[in-house]
């Protein structure tokens, strides 16, 4: 049996037909651009994330360049973010004219590491700094970046887009974020049928900023207060999460429990796993696996002989990417996220998986480990 390293086609029964039925509204409504499926959303996650007001937009990445404009970073100036993250992070720091510096990581969680995020702003003196929330889960620090950030007025961005659901004490991730981000895409937890994103907000103030910003500066039809874009989110993208959210909870048992089952059977084979710190439930998103970067190649084209695919997010550290350069203000250490990228082995996860295939890829796991190794 071959198992995918994703699956998005595990709809519930009814899902599909629901869905017909909620397109064919939409499409008689022409409400294609905004309108009530968006004002619904934004209702749903406000309330999820018990946060003042939450704005939807065109992607995740435009969600991250909506929140850095709305604490004002602008031309020039300098935003910290962890190394090892999703490129879109750091090309929203460039998109909004500012100055990426990178800060490694704590291999034990994955996340930007605070010893180090407490040095880099001293030496760089930021305007804003981002913090991702990688993997599901974030730091196990969080509560320090956010006080240290706050006693210092200095803006944090949450990326959160591959946090939705993900609690941290009990509380959803979003919650106490002064300003914090999700991606729909389809392949995220809460997966759109297109491109979509939103921004979360702790004041009403950050939130109308942002929603000026992602269309057009707008202060009525033809006047316009500040420049910004079209960002806006589409009526069916809305229409399908909404759908979605009634059937999110299962789906996130199900991702939750796949990932235990993964993190109880692969301890016999005596894998290196990277997961939440104390304090999270985390999404499901992905599982994380640390390999020696000498067998990661190998192992995974044995996983992909037997039918098993897998990812290794990321492959590489923001810092080394080509495009960095030219780009790139700075760095503060770089060696624990070359490490995490070049040993991270990510095995298949989405919801609905089948305890048979959770058991196919265990067996294939254990034959791709050995067989690496032997290739050594
Ligand atoms: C950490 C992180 N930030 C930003 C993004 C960008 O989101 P989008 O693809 O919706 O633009 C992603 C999406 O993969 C992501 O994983």
């Amino acid at each position: 049996m071959s198992v995918p390293f994703i699956d998005l086609r595990r709809f519930e029964p009814d899902f599909m037909e629901r869905w017909m039925e909620i397109a064919r509204r939409v499409s008689e409504n022409t409400a294609f651009v905004g309108g009530p499926e968006v004002t619904k959303l934004e209702e749903s996650l406000r309330k999820r994330a018990n946060c003042a007001a939450v704005v939807g937009c065109a992607n995740g990445t435009d969600a991250l360049q909506l929140a850095l404009r709305a604490v004002d970073v602008g031309p020039g100036d300098v935003v910290l973010l962890p190394d090892a993250t999703f490129w879109a992070t750091f090309e929203a720091v460039v998109n909004v004219g500012a100055r990426p510096a990178t800060v490694d990581i704590d291999l034990t969680d994955g996340q930007m590491d605070f010893d180090l995020f407490v040095q880099a702003v001293e030496k760089f003196q930021p305007k804003a700094a981002l913090l991702v929330h990688l993997y599901g889960w974030s730091s196990a620090r969080l509560d320090e970046f956010r006080a240290f950030c706050r006693e210092r007025d200095l803006p944090l961005v949450e990326d959160g887009a591959q946090s939705f659901g993900t609690t941290w004490n009990g509380k959803s991730i979003y919650e106490d974020a002064l300003i914090t981000t999700t991606s729909f895409y389809p392949a995220k937890v809460l997966g759109s049928c297109g491109d979509a994103g939103a921004v979360y907000c702790a004041t009403q103030e950050l939130a109308d900023k942002v929603r000026l910003l992602g269309n057009h500066g707008r202060v009525s039809h033809y006047e316009h207060g500040l420049v910004g874009w079209n960002s806006r989110m589409g009526g069916f993208d809305a229409a399908w999460l909404n759908l979605t959210l009634e059937y999110i909870d299962e789906r996130l048992a199900s991702r939750r429990k796949a990932c235990e089952w993964y993190d109880a059977r692969l301890m016999e084979f005596g894998a290196r796993i990277i997961g939440p710190p104390e304090g999270y439930v985390a999404n499901g998103y992905l599982h994380v696996t640390l390999q020696d970067p000498d067998l990661r190649n190998a192992m995974i084209e044995n996983l992909k002989e037997k039918g098993i695919g897998s990812a290794t997010v990321y492959p590489g550290a923001m810092s080394r990417q080509p495009g960095a350069k030219g780009w790139i203000t700075g760095t503060v250490g770089d060696k624990n996220a070359d490490l995490l990228c070049r040993g991270v082995l990510n095995l298949p996860l989405f919801h609905g998986m089948r305890e048979e295939e959770l058991e196919e890829v265990r067996v294939a796991y254990g034959t791709a480990l050995a067989a690496a190794g032997t290739a050594a």
